[in-house]
């Protein structure tokens, strides 16, 4: 909880169309600065592979340190260019989107996927299919096949190669991201989907064994069901509406949130935080970023769609700033523009698109009129 002291805020732009849409979702902090009295001090941050080429450094130490105290950190997205010379491996592990995830302790990342009225003839699923959903998709961060060990390729004396991952998960790591996914679905409509490949791997099998426990234990007046995740990949074009809460490990809910994400129209329009356990103090740190990546094919057009890095400010505004009225009024103004105002990625046949900036001038337009 922030005290009387200004909370402040950390903005790393990154890669890509990073700066882009982060520089929108900046325009929509200052609306809600000059207009609601949002009080908070804003810093810029140079992160990732382009800051690396340019200057020699891809995250300023003292950066890093000061990002483990901040209220949030509002992040846009890393990937460099393939052509580019490689990121050594020790920065990599160190600075690299996974390092910071693991080192800032930010193992709950919530992907809320709401279908939008406004775009559902953009949708390539049906409208019915589309009508009411609301869900959001708890993905466990900082564990799983990401950071397992052992990993690495070696040689073989018969000339081949042999590369091995590891998926390893604990009992307490799935009790923790199990209880932010029924302690979310308290607040929603009581329903948590747990999603694993239980009838094939062990680490599954435990996970699965764990959130029955929990549900059981602690969570009676949640009702709690299971899928398999190659089912749960066809559920979520079949019939979105099924799902409120759903958990899932780090590598399905990276795969799964960006097919979810066509509930919405585009992956330019997923939000997403990222939340570590709170310290002795009661901080918790907290990560801002759109589900997206840097999208080097349409980085430096203006074309990109910023509403994924705005809703991410969004998502600041209700879980740290205490600000939730603030929240629902960007989402209002998200879906006012909207009914007007596309990017090329929602572009409907025959329709005129605007740029990423005329995007951003669209969503301040809808909260100029939404706040008179
Ligand atoms: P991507 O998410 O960058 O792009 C996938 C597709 O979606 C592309 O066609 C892209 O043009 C489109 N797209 C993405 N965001 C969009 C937006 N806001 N508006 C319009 N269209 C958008 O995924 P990728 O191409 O697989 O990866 C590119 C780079 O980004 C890689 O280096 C990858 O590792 C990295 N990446 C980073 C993050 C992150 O920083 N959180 C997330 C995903 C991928
Ligand atoms: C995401 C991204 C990252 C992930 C990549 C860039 C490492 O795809 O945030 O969804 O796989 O977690
Ligand atoms: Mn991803």
């Amino acid at each position: 909880m922030i005290s009387n002291r200004r909370p402040n805020l950390i903005v790393l732009p990154g890669d890509g169309i990073g700066p882009e849409v982060i520089r929108q979702a900046v325009r929509v902090l200052e609306w809600f600065t000059q207009r609601r009295g949002f009080d908070c001090e804003v810093r810029h941050e140079e992160f990732g592979a382009e800051a690396y080429y340019r200057t020699g450094s891809f995250l300023k130490e003292e950066v890093f340190a000061d990002m483990q105290t901040a209220d949030a950190i509002l992040f846009g997205a890393l990937g460099g260019s393939i052509d580019a010379k490689p990121i050594p491996q020790d920065i990599r592990r160190r600075f690299g989107l996974l390092g910071v995830r693991k080192k800032l302790g930010l193992f709950a990342n919530l992907r809320p996927v709401r279908s939008i009225p406004a775009l559902a003839s953009t949708s390539p699923l049906r409208e019915e299919v589309l009508r009411d959903v609301d869900l959001v998709m708890v993905r466990e961060l900082i564990g799983g096949i990401y950071f397992g060990e052992p990993r690495g390729i070696e040689e073989l004396p018969d000339g081949q190669r042999r590369a091995v991952d590891t998926q390893v998960y604990t009992t307490s790591e799935i009790r923790r991201i199990g209880t932010v996914a029924f302690e979310l679905a308290r607040t929603r409509k009581r329903r948590v989907t747990s999603i694993d490949k239980a009838n094939v791997m062990k680490s599954d099998a435990l996970w699965r064994e764990e959130m029955e426990a929990l549900g059981v234990e602690k969570y009676p007046d949640v009702a709690l069901n299971h899928l398999y995740v190659d089912n749960c990949a066809m559920q979520i074009v079949r019939e979105p509406r099924q799902f409120d809460v759903m958990v899932t490990d780090n590598l399905f809910g990276d795969i799964l949130s960006d097919s979810a994400a066509m509930i919405s129209g585009s992956l330019g329009m997923l939000p997403s935080a990222s939340l570590s356990e709170p310290d002795a103090e009661g901080h918790r740190r907290a990560f801002f970023e759109p589900v997206h990546g840097s999208a080097p094919d349409i980085a430096g057009q203006d074309i990109a769609n910023p509403l994924a890095a705005i809703r991410s400010f969004g998502m600041a505004l209700d879980h740290i700033f205490g600000r939730r009225s603030d929240a629902q009024l960007l989402e209002q103004a998200v879906e006012l523009a909207l009914t007007n105002k596309r990017t090329a990625d929602l572009a409907a046949p025959g329709k005129d698109t605007v740029s990423t900036t005329g995007m951003g001038d669209a969503v301040l337009a809808a909260l100029d009129r939404l706040a008179t």
